[in-house]
């Protein structure tokens, strides 16, 4: 099982594990992570999802799309690591993904 490395908003780390195939979000928000909000249940709508991504794994991520493109935009945090969760799936070339999670906008 492919593991993520999850820091929090107060900066706490936490190595959690998930199943290949789920989204990086709903393995954040199965392992009881409050912070991340998720509000849109991972359709790419709410941008609730925030996170930035260790820039040590951006060349195995999957390319932005439009529309994630546009949600990250409204965010007051976007930064050039900044990826939507739900639109990152969890996969073994993705093992160690290291991912914070975005101040709340
Ligand atoms: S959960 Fe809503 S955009 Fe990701």
């Amino acid at each position: 099982m492919p593991k993520l490395i999850v820091v929090n908003r107060s900066g706490e780390e936490q190595a959690v594990e998930g199943d290949a195939g789920l989204s990086v979000m709903e393995v954040i928000r199965d392992n009881g992570f409050d912070e991340l909000l998720a509000l849109c249940g991972g359709c790419c709508s709410c941008a609730t999802c925030h996170v930035y991504v260790d820039p040590a794994f951006a060349g195995k991520l999957p390319e932005i799309s439009e529309d994630e493109n546009d949600l990250l935009d409204s965010s007051d945090h976007r930064n050039e690591t900044s990826r939507l969760s739900c639109q990152l799936t969890l996969n073994d070339d993705l093992d160690g993904l290291r991912v914070t999670i975005a101040p709340e906008d």
